[in-house]
């Protein structure tokens, strides 16, 4: 079998294992669903010990070497302006990114079950030296097929190029042992006037889907970033669509098993894999993608209960928080007063508690992770609630409450309860 060299290979240092600690708690944190703040080649050994093989499916859209730094777009609330925040950079140079996704390659075989679906989305960067590499760390029978997605109506500043328009994207899909444990075919539905070829009507549920995504009227699935208006854009570059994400959740695992996506970004992975009860883990090395997912967690119609851990040095930016506390016979009244956020450079100025999209509350209000009970968002309309009252279980000694503004940035503040 063929072998990709690259400079280093071979000498490169296995990352240490990140020591994670658990940070937020949201839903009561039970049923092993993890958003983890760290970098991939760190976090993956760290879920070894526990969890080698116990992956149903991976769906990994990792940076690739395109060079590029990644923005943000942070909505201000309440303001049709948007500020840029820094997301990620991915400029590594192929002999790095080499190595980096071969360690990554490895620990995810490990982490799959016999028979787990493994899927890698790239584009033409990365995707034949990721094909060669996965191959080699897979074996090449593991490999089922290249999966070309047509991004869809290409117009404008892209459409300009010198050369053939850049239209698709590139996910490699292969199954640990080559054979997937799971597979549910897809069906486009028949469009309307659709005969066989033979001129009958169709007797089949549908069109079975085949390699090439969004390439015929049957099969539409065209990316959300050409989309101008799409209600799911939430300002992260690259976000990818959940239809995509569904189609293969929904294709190569079933309810109940556990999904991993180690370069989360937005988080469409574990939102997906929520809506259709999955359990998951995902993680990012970036701490405004982090903030981004557990926003699109806790905003669902029923957000599933989740942990947030993070890496030792792994952090969101603290501010300081101030809020008030009324104890009013059996119930405690929350409210938030005040929000230290720093002058944000291209953004109007306002007050700090404007910035804020959403707080949790932990009744508890015990060290340690914070307990997050109730959890408040910005509804798309720009409404947030300031206050919160609740009945005071078993006269809790102190509170605890973490406000999450626009920018990724966090303060909390814990409020003994007898100076309330
Ligand atoms: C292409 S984006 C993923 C977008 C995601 N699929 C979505 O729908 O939002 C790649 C992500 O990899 C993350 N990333 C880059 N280097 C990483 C590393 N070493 N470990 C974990 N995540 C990393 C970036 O922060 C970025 O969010």
């Amino acid at each position: 079998m063929a072998e990709l060299v690259w400079r280093g290979k071979g000498r490169a240092r296995r990352a240490r294992p990140l020591a994670l600690r658990d940070d937020e708690l949201h839903g009561g944190g039970a049923p092993g669903n993890r958003l983890v703040h760290g970098e991939a080649e760190r976090v993956l050994p760290a879920l070894l010990p526990a969890l080698a093989g116990k992956v149903a499916l991976v769906y990994v859209d990792p940076p690739f070497d395109t060079g590029g730094s990644f923005d943000y777009l942070a909505a201000v609330p309440g303001e049709r302006a948007r500020v840029a925040v820094p997301a990620y950079r991915d400029a590594r140079g192929l002999d790095t990114w080499l190595a980096w996704f071969h360690g990554l390659a490895r620990d995810l075989e490990a982490l799959l079950a016999d028979g787990g679906s493994l899927y890698v989305h790239l584009d033409a960067h990365a995707a034949h030296y990721a094909k060669v590499v996965l191959d080699e760390v897979l074996g090449a029978g593991a490999f089922q097929r290249e999966i070309v997605w047509r991004i869809g109506w290409i117009s404008g500043f892209k459409s300009r190029a010198r050369s053939w328009i850049r239209n698709h994207d590139t996910i490699l899909y292969y199954a640990k042992g080559g054979r997937p444990a799971t597979f549910h075919k897809a069906l486009a539905p028949y469009p309307p006037g659709y005969v066989r070829r033979d001129g009958a009507p169709p007797r089949g549920r549908g069109i079975p889907l085949d390699d090439v995504w969004n390439a015929s009227a049957a099969d539409r699935l065209d990316s959300i970033q050409i989309v101008s208006f799409s209600g799911e854009k939430v300002g992260y570059p690259t976000q990818k669509n959940e239809a995509l994400v569904s189609r293969i959740v929904q294709a190569s695992s079933n309810p109940g098993d556990l999904v991993l996506d180690c370069c989360a970004g937005s988080g469409t992975t574990p939102v997906v894999a929520s809506r259709l009860g999955r359990r998951w883990i995902a993680c990012d090395a970036s701490p405004v993608a982090i903030h981004v997912a557990r926003r699109r967690l806790l905003s669902l119609a029923e957000p599933a209960a989740f942990v947030l851990q993070r890496g030792a040095r792994a952090r969101a930016e603290e501010r300081e928080l101030g809020v008030r506390v009324e104890r009013i016979g059996r119930e405690v009244a929350i409210e938030l007063a005040s929000y230290a956020m720093p002058p944000v450079p291209g953004a109007p100025r306002r007050g700090g508690l404007r910035w804020i999209e959403g707080w949790s509350v932990d009744w508890e209000g015990r060290q340690g992770p914070l307990r997050a009970a109730t959890s408040l968002w910005r509804s798309r309309r720009g409404e947030l609630a300031m206050r919160v009252v609740q009945a005071a279980a078993d006269a809790p000694r102190a509170v605890r409450v973490r406000a999450y503004d626009a920018l990724g940035g966090q303060g909390t503040a814990r409020v003994p309860l007898g100076s309330a």
